[in-house]
Formats: C-alpha cells, sequence, structure tokens
C-alpha cells in the first residue's frame, strides 16, 4: 500500500465511516487520509485493490479517511448496501458516541474551522444513515437517555431534523445543509456563560435576555467559520422565531419564518420535552407530538408537526 498522490485538500474530500474496512473486498473508489500538519491528502487504497488483514489494518490505524467528492456516489452507495446486508440494524450507541465526540469538540473551540469540517462529514455519514431504508427513529430513540453526554441536544435535534427532512421529501443536498443547520443551531450558546446555561431553576429577566441571544450569536459565529449557505444561516438564527411573531431575534411570522428554522424549531422543543420526561419507548414520543399538537400552535408550525407523527405511525404500522 503506497502513498502516491498529494493533493490539497480543499472541500473536496468527504470523511468516510470506518464500518466498511474489512479484508476480502474491494472498492470502487480511491481512499485518501489527511496529514493533519500539512493539509494535505494522500491516496492509501487504490480502487479495485483487493484487501487483505494487513492492508485492513493499515487503513484503520489512520485517524480520518476520505473520499473524493468525485467519487462519493460510489461510497454512498457502497455504504447503504453494506449497512443493508449487515446483520441486524447498525450500532446506534457507536455511532451516537461518535457523533458526539466532534460535536463535543466543535462547541468547545468554536472557531476551529477543521472542526466545521468534521462536523459537515459526520452530518454526510449521519444522512448516509438515515436516509437508509431500515432506519428507524424509534430504535434511535430507545438509546437516547443510556448515552447522555454534553451537547447532545444538538445531535438529537439533527438526528430528528434529517428524518423530518427525509420524510417531508427534501433532495439529498437540502437533508445535508439541514442536519448541519440544526446541528450548529444553538452553537450561540458557546459564547454565553456557563452559570446561566446550565443555570438549574428559573432565570431572572438579565439571564434570559443573555440566553435570547444565542441565535444570533450563533448566526455570527457560523458566518464566522466560513457557512455563507443562507439555508444552514437561517436556521441557526431563526430556530426559535414563533408562529405569531412573539419570537426572536427577528419576530417573524409564519411565512417568513424559513423551512429549515422552522423544522429545527419542531424538534427542538421535542427533544427537550422527550429528554426531560425520559420518555423511551414510541407511544409516549407520540404522545409528546401530540400534545405539542394542542398546546403548541401559535409557536410552531403544525403542519409539520402533523408530518412529524406521520413517521412514528408508519413506523408502528410497519412493525
Ligand atoms: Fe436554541
Amino acid at each position: 500500500m503506497s502513498i502516491s498522490v498529494k493533493q490539497p485538500i480543499k472541500k473536496k474530500y468527504y470523511l468516510i465511516d470506518k464500518i466498511i474496512i474489512i479484508s476480502d473486498i474491494k472498492f470502487d473508489f480511491n481512499i485518501y487520509t489527511k496529514n493533519n500538519e500539512e493539509e494535505r491528502v494522500s491516496l492509501v487504497l487504490e480502487k479495485e485493490k483487493k484487501l487483505f488483514e494487513k492492508d485492513v489494518d493499515i487503513l484503520i490505524s489512520y485517524k480520518y479517511l476520505y473520499v473524493h467528492e468525485s467519487e462519493k456516489e460510489f461510497y454512498d452507495k457502497y455504504f447503504r448496501n453494506y449497512m443493508s446486508k449487515k446483520n441486524g440494524p447498525r450500532d446506534m450507541g457507536l455511532f451516537y458516541k461518535e457523533v458526539g465526540y466532534t460535536v463535543d469538540k466543535m462547541f468547545k473551540d468554536p472557531e476551529r474551522l477543521a472542526s466545521y469540517s468534521e462536523v459537515k462529514d459526520i452530518v454526510t455519514n449521519m444522512v448516509s444513515t438515515i436516509l437508509d431504508d431500515d432506519f428507524l427513529i424509534s430504535s434511535f430513540i430507545s438509546i437516547l437517555s443510556a448515552n447522555y453526554y454534553t451537547h447532545t441536544h444538538s445531535l438529537n435535534v439533527s438526528v430528528y431534523s434529517i428524518c423530518l427532512g427525509k420524510h417531508l421529501g427534501l433532495v439529498e443536498s437540502e437533508i445535508e445543509e439541514l442536519g448541519i443547520s440544526a446541528l450548529l443551531h444553538d452553537l450561540g450558546k458557546s459564547k454565553i456563560k456557563d452559570e446561566i446555561i446550565n443555570k438549574n431553576g428559573s432565570l431572572t429577566e438579565y439571564e434570559f435576555n443573555e440566553v435570547k441571544k444565542h441565535p444570533l450569536l450563533g448566526w455570527l459565529l457560523a458566518k464566522r467559520l466560513g457557512i455563507t449557505n443562507k439555508n444552514i444561516l437561517s436556521g441557526i438564527r431563526n430556530h426559535h422565531e414563533r408562529m405569531d411573531g412573539n419570537g426572536y431575534p427577528d419576530k417573524l411570522k409564519d411565512k417568513d419564518i424559513h423551512i429549515f428554522a422552522k423544522i429545527i424549531g419542531v424538534c427542538d422543543v421535542f427533544d427537550a420535552l422527550t429528554t426531560k420526561r425520559v420518555y423511551k419507548d414510541a407511544v409516549s414520543t407520540f404522545e409528546t407530538l401530540i400534545m405539542m399538537k394542542k398546546e403548541m400552535s401559535k409557536h410552531l408550525d403544525i403542519t409539520l408537526v402533523d408530518e412529524f407523527i406521520k413517521i412514528f405511525k408508519e413506523e408502528t404500522q410497519s412493525k
């Protein structure tokens, strides 16, 4: 296995899930790694080359593996086929842990550009997993309480948003943007004092006004990270707008609120309610959604809540 090509890494390489690296197989795409210091990529496995045990050991030892954008569709196809052939559903607990680690890093140091590219890669992998026909939102929910750690809320909201985006029929590139926007929706909280963000009990007026700054702070941070995509930015800035215009920061109403912000708003409330109540099964989840539909019509886009309910109904019916 020789390193034969070196070229600058821009945004043209996507993270590969190492779960696919096993012996006695061939890929129809090249695999690369990244040299951290030089920010350059190196070819580590040529396509159509059969993998032996020793090659697997070497490939696994690289921290990150990538595929070039020109071959990403081959990787995505391979990944989906691989996951669907594997016995049983994917180990969601492990997946959750891996993604959570990157999100944690991102929140600790939100200005690091490298973190954003990792977040982007992770979301691409999340989208691949969720677009798989075998993915069940209910199986994801069942692992939540056992795997709680910092910033899981952002991760949960991202998974729910991707599921809702898939259900609504968004195209894959839009679903990826939505996943990124949802993962970063509360990024601005990293700029607000910990004692306010983590306070137990009710907030003073001053503290609440501080918390209310987070969508705008997140939007500014995202722009500083180089994000220019309007869909991603709108989701971050406007996820606390309300249908009746009493939200913040822009007091937008109904049709003026971007669809990403509305989706993230629904998933944000859903995760807050289900996490607090430590609901574990599909019935309780369903009840939460019904309660949201009945009590939050001034706040949330109820047509989206209805669509979210349908995901759970469809899963229950297909069991
Ligand atoms: Fe928020």
